[in-house]
């Protein structure tokens, strides 16, 4: 018996810019049989559209992109401390070339429709993809972000509805 609870978006009492900034998450998508994961600390959430959503960025070289962009939904997981080094994990190997569940010891589990996400978090969303579109430079006003950051591998950004929240 699964030991979440299901709350309301707007009822998420810690800091998104902690959670998401600072904790980092594990990006899930796929099915039971065929996910991936990866961690993210960039993007956000909010309100578009008049649906909670989440903002997420990913680039088109991740594994997990294959996945996200396959698939309908996928999960924001959040973790305690002492899972920094799964996720820092997660945020250096590929799914390609290892299995993380094997490497971290996470556990998977699904929600009722089969999405994944992993049993250990203390927070999990699930996102229903609702806006998809590459960034571009000609689009970023800020051109030292380009430099900065990119070498034509332009990020993917995702605007999801947060269908639910699970915590503990
Ligand atoms: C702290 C941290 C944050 C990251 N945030 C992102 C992100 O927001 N978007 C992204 O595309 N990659 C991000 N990455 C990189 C991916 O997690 C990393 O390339 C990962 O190995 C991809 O795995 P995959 O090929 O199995 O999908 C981050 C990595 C770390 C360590």
């Amino acid at each position: 018996m699964s030991e979440f609870k299901k709350i309301n978006a707007s009822d998420i009492n810690e800091s998104v810019f902690d959670l998401i900034g600072k904790d980092w998450a594990l990006v899930t998508s796929g099915s039971a049989d065929n996910f991936n994961t990866m961690t993210v600390s960039w993007g956000g959430a909010g309100i578009m559209w008049g649906k909670p959503v989440a903002f997420t960025f990913i680039r088109p070289q991740r594994y997990t992109f294959e996945f996200i962009e396959k698939n309908d939904y996928y999960t924001m997981s959040f973790f305690d401390e002492k899972y920094r080094d799964a996720l820092k994990l997660c945020g250096s190997k590929s799914g390609r070339d290892v299995d993380k569940v094997a490497e971290t010891g996470l556990t998977p589990a699904f929600t009722e429709d089969g999405i994944p996400y992993f049993a250990e978090a203390k927070l999990v969303l699930v996102c229903k993809k609702m806006y998809s579109q590459f960034l571009n430079s000609e689009s970023i006003l800020d051109e030292q972000s380009v430099s900065k950051w990119y070498d034509n591998d332009f990020h993917k950004m995702y605007i999801s509805e947060i269908k639910e929240v699970l915590t503990k």
